[in-house]
């Protein structure tokens, strides 16, 4: 296993983050709705964790670490388990385990039927991020892992719909991830590799004339 240590490391970062949530909300100290900053608190990490695992390839080019790439399963995992229990906390906090009532809910408030969508997204690529799928789907895994970005569209339109005219955190999230996905056009993702060779080759050489 490569990184061990890093992966550890962000296992209990990531994974204590609810939990300190949750205690701070048994403890009443998140206001007067603490079903609701729950709710978007666990939105806002999943969504913060797709981005960050859609880093990882643009760091890898930029600084040419390949060990970026480690995290990026993890990272991603994790973006699905925050919005798992971002639905989980939606159903139990808001939802009071009505289940009657979701249809409702669906017309009443339609960016629930976004987060849906998104939510099979994420379910489809961390059902098929082992390696047993990557080696069954062959050259289509890669084709099919490509539903991150249409995905990511839909959780930034559902948080939109959700934040509507209070949007300066939402025009945050939406910056960086143009930045992430004009990275990933192939035309920049060449100039960006190329750039970085040269930059990364230059650096060497400084580092080779100094100590010499
Ligand atoms: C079936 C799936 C989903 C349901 C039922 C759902 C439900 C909700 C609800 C009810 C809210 C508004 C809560 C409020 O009143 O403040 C919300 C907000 C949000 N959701 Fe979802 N959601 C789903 C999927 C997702 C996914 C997959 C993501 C991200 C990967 C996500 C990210 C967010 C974000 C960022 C917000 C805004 C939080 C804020 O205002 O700070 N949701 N969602």
């Amino acid at each position: 296993m490569r990184y061990p240590w890093w992966r550890l490391l962000l296992f209990c970062s990531v994974a204590g983050v609810p939990c300190y949530w949750l205690y701070l909300a048994a403890a009443a100290a998140l206001g007067p709705d603490p079903g609701k900053v729950l709710v978007d608190n666990l939105g806002q990490g999943a969504l913060v964790l797709l981005l960050a695992s859609l880093a990882m390839t643009p760091l890898r080019i930029l600084t040419g670490w390949s060990g970026w790439i480690a995290f990026r399963r993890q990272i991603g995992l994790w973006a699905f388990g925050y919005a798992a229990l971002h639905l989980a906390a939606y159903l139990y906090f808001l939802l009071g385990l009505e289940f009657s009532e979701f249809a409702a809910e669906l017309v009443e408030r339609p960016y629930i039927a976004l987060g849906a969508i998104a939510l099979a997204g994420l379910s489809t690529l961390a059902m098929t991020s082992t390696r047993w799928s990557m080696r069954k789907l062959g050259k289509r895994w890669k084709k099919l892992h490509r539903i991150v970005y249409p995905t990511l569209l839909v959780v930034l339109l559902h948080m939109l719909w959700v934040v509507r005219s209070d949007a300066g955190q939402w025009s945050l999230y939406a910056t960086v991830a143009a930045v992430l996905l004009a990275s990933r056009v192939p035309s920049v993702e060449r100039r960006l590799v190329r750039t970085s060779a040269v930059w990364r080759g230059e650096q060497a050489a400084n580092k080779g004339r100094n100590n010499g």
